[in-house]
């Protein structure tokens, strides 16, 4: 069995759609691990858990059950506690929410157990903001794929008009440095670039870019 393939970056950058199309050329499975502290953060919510009450959310993590499923067309689906959460993940409260949920150390321990029970069963890519660092830190195929603050609001500015939903430019870059700040200054964990892991700076490059910079290297 090949090597998994890991890609860090900060909130934004284009690392899932990078990520799902490396794995669809290499036909292999595709682990979203934000999908699964989102996972936590929609939980947290559902008990009327604080995001930021460590103690009580690493009681949280340790009593439910999070499983990540496949559908047979290869999408990813999280359920807690046997319901399928997958339609709650996508939204900006949730997605603040698995930062600060991600920063409690029992929370990222279990996670970072899941996530290896997945990779150690086969080839996969993973994305998120410890692959490289924490989950695979033994695999040879590790890349960060980062952009710009501004670029990245940007691209989400773009994305959300596409789909005729409101955006507004100086609220998303305010929510993405924050986002930023939280994950890559936390304690446990945090997010950065290895001295091992290859750079990939998309902010002026397309999709297929960044797709063909990875594939060349794996
Ligand atoms: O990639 P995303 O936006 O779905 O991730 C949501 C949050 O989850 C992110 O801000 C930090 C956390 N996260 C993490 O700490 N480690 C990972 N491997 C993936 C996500």
């Amino acid at each position: 069995m090949k090597a998994s393939i890991g890609i860090d970056g900060p909130a934004g950058a284009g690392k899932s759609t990078v990520a799902k199309r490396i794995a669809k050329i290499l036909n292999i499975p595709y682990l979203d691990t934000g999908a699964m502290y989102r996972g936590v953060a929609v939980a947290a919510k559902r008990h009327g858990v604080s995001f930021t009450d460590e103690a009580a959310v690493a009681a949280l993590v340790g009593a439910i059950d999070l499983r990540v499923r496949y559908t047979e067309s290869g999408e990813q689906h999280i359920l807690v506690d046997g319901e399928d959460v997958t339609g709650e993940l996508r939204t900006e409260e949730i997605g603040q929410g698995a930062s600060l949920v991600s920063r409690v150390p029992a929370v990222r321990d279990r996670m970072t157990e899941l996530q290896r029970e997945v990779a150690h069963a086969q080839r996969v890519v993973m994305d998120g903001r410890d692959i490289c660092t924490n989950v695979l830190p033994d695999t040879p195929y590790k890349f960060f794929v980062t952009a710009s603050a501004e670029e990245r609001a940007n691209r989400r500015v773009r994305q959300l008009r596409e789909l005729g939903q409101p955006a507004d430019y100086d609220t998303i870059l305010h929510d993405i440095i924050r986002r930023d700040k939280q994950d890559s200054e936390r304690a446990y964990k945090p997010l950065y670039c290895g001295a091992d892991t290859k750079r990939i700076d998309t902010t002026e490059m397309t999709i297929e870019e960044a797709v063909e910079a990875i594939l060349s290297e794996v």
